[in-house]
């Protein structure tokens, strides 16, 4: 049998601006994982279990461009594996799908090393990053990259598109609440509105995408440096500017609101925005109480996670 698990992420700073270049900060959510196991099988073909999503189909009675279907595909191609092995493929997930926390790209990478160990293709972390961001494409659109290779590092990135992907140093630890909306909300959507509106007033766009890419060097060295007042500061900045690119959504920011009243030191949604979830920095010591705020407020679920 072989395994593999990959993490869920979040974006601290930068998102929607990362698509167009900008500087992004990322972690990964160790505390939900995508996990997936391949053994040998009995009866010929790729059989395909994933029972969070009701699914239990040999490869082939899957539609080519179904997720799950076009990693194995890409992989065996890629890897010239042919005929293709008798295998059985156990999917499993605790991350939720559409809300920010990077759940097909986890599915993606857990997939794609225990498949490639399985078959004997060795992967590097980079190899594996690139072939996931393949996926990403074909999924998502315009994918800026920083989902696939945050959960594929499982380490905190500085991320530029086709450009930087540094880790950076975490000063002090610190404590993110992440609160869950319950609204699912494709990224490919926001994302795919968000190029509408910067194709009609490109000059606008650009400038806020600006604003984040600043907000987002900033908070790196915040968070080198262990400035908690400064970074909840520009998380504050940053929903703002999200909120003025259509992204945020009533119910995000009644959390971001929520988080304000309890306490946070700052606030704002996370990922690709319209649903999804909102974090929150806050002290380690208040994290339980607050996350039980959060969902006095609505929230549908709480997550407390340590950024080191
Ligand atoms: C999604 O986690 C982050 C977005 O910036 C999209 C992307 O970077 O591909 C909204």
């Amino acid at each position: 049998m072989t395994k593999s698990s990959a993490p869920g992420k979040i974006i601290l700073f930068g998102e929607h601006a990362v698509v167009y270049g900008r500087p992004a900060l990322a972690v990964p959510v160790t505390q939900v994982h995508a996990d997936v196991n391949v053994t040998n099988a009995d009866a010929a073909g790729i059989w395909v279990q994933a029972p969070d999503i009701y699914l239990h189909a040999e490869l082939n009675t899957l539609p080519s461009d179904h997720p799950i279907a076009a990693v194995i595909h890409n992989l065996f191609f890629l890897s010239r594996v042919s005929p293709f092995p008798a295998l059985n493929i156990k999917i499993t997930s605790t991350i939720p799908v559409a809300s920010g926390l990077g759940s097909g790209a986890a599915v993606t990478v857990a997939l794609t090393r225990a498949l490639s160990s399985h078959i004997n293709y060795p992967m590097t972390d980079e190899h594996i990053n690139a072939f996931a961001y393949e996926i990403e494409k074909l999924h998502h659109g315009t994918p800026s990259g920083i989902d696939n290779t945050v959960i594929t590092y499982v380490k905190p990135v500085y991320f530029i598109k086709g450009q930087a992907i540094e880790t950076f140093k975490v000063g002090q630890p610190f404590t993110i609440v992440i609160g869950d909306t319950g609204i699912s909300a494709p990224t490919k959507e926001s994302v795919a509105d968000v190029r509408k509106l910067w194709e009609v007033d490109k000059a606008k766009w650009e400038s806020m995408f600006d604003k984040v890419g600043g907000i987002a060097n900033e908070a790196r060295n915040a968070i080198e440096s262990g400035k908690w007042k400064e970074l909840g500061a520009l998380m504050n900045q940053n929903h703002a500017l999200l909120q003025e690119m259509t992204v945020s959504s009533p119910e995000l920011d009644k959390l971001v609101s929520a988080a304000h009243k309890a306490g946070a030191l700052g606030a704002k949604m996370s990922g690709g925005g319209r649903g999804g979830n909102m974090i929150a920095l806050v002290e380690s010591d208040q994290a339980e109480p607050f996350a039980k705020s959060l969902i006095e407020a609505g929230a549908q679920n709480t997550l407390i996670t340590q950024v080191s």
